[in-house]
């Protein structure tokens, strides 16, 4: 492929993944499954250490999950390998206030309709309808550093699932019930779980996909020095 074709390639790809939130219960081929795991496999990491740990549930184990998780939540239990930490202000506030504000008017929820935002969210635990859910793992003696890997992995993932036809959400709200996940995927206790993703084919019919989030001006983010 001639270097144009490569970048034109490579623009539509990354301005079509985007997180979608509505996917058809159709189960992906498991060879389509391994190619695009493959790939994500090329993931950089730091001295090549490969930290990620990925468990892809499936089948009866992530229906078993879908009951799970909502259920725990109900309850009120929750149970986080990675602490929320961050505190987001300023203009960090406002993004995160906006992407919400345009989710919720892409699913026709009001702004003061508390039982339909209630709903909105119970619907992560739910995985958004979708067949396959990723779980991203890390072992308990690494750090920040190796976090950065995870998610250099993850975006890789997510550009393999939509360069394969297929859609994704990666999804923090997956963590909150960390030993319930380790228990359904027979994953040892030293391994701690810092995201899932969503994943399988959109629903394109599903209100919530309608939502596109924009970004901020390259002024905001990025400072050239001479
Ligand atoms: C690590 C990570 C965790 C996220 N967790 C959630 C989540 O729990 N639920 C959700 O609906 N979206 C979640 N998102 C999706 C973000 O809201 C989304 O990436 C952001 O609004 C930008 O939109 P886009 O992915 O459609 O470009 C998460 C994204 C990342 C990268």
């Amino acid at each position: 492929m001639m270097n144009n074709d490569l970048s034109t390639a490579f623009t539509e790809l990354v301005t079509r993944r985007r997180s979608v939130r509505g996917f058809l219960p159709t189960a992906v081929e498991q060879p389509l499954l391994e190619r695009v795991f493959e790939l994500a496999q090329r993931s950089p990491s730091n001295c090549n250490t490969q930290p990620w740990q990925v468990y892809v549930a499936s089948g009866e184990v992530v229906e078993a999950l879908r009951r799970q998780l909502p259920e725990a939540m109900m309850s009120g239990h929750m149970e986080l390998d990675f602490p929320f930490d961050g505190v987001y202000q300023g203009e960090y506030k406002c993004r995160q206030h906006d992407a919400a504000a345009q989710l919720y008017q892409a699913m026709g929820i009001e702004r003061g309709d508390k039982a339909g935002r209630g709903e909105a969210f119970m619907r992560n635990f739910h995985f958004f309808g979708a067949p396959h859910v990723a779980f991203l793992f890390l072992h308990q003696d690494f750090a920040m550093r190796e976090a950065a890997d995870l998610g250099m992995y993850a975006q890789n993932l997510m550009l393999s699932l939509s360069a394969h036809g297929l859609a994704s959400c990666p999804m923090t709200a997956l963590s909150f019930h960390s030993g319930i996940v380790r228990a359904a995927l027979d994953v040892p206790d030293d391994y701690k779980l810092l995201f899932g993703i969503a994943l399988g084919y959109e629903d394109e019919q599903c209100a919530a996909n309608r939502c596109r989030v924009g970004r901020a001006p390259l002024s905001e983010a990025v400072h050239f020095r001479r």
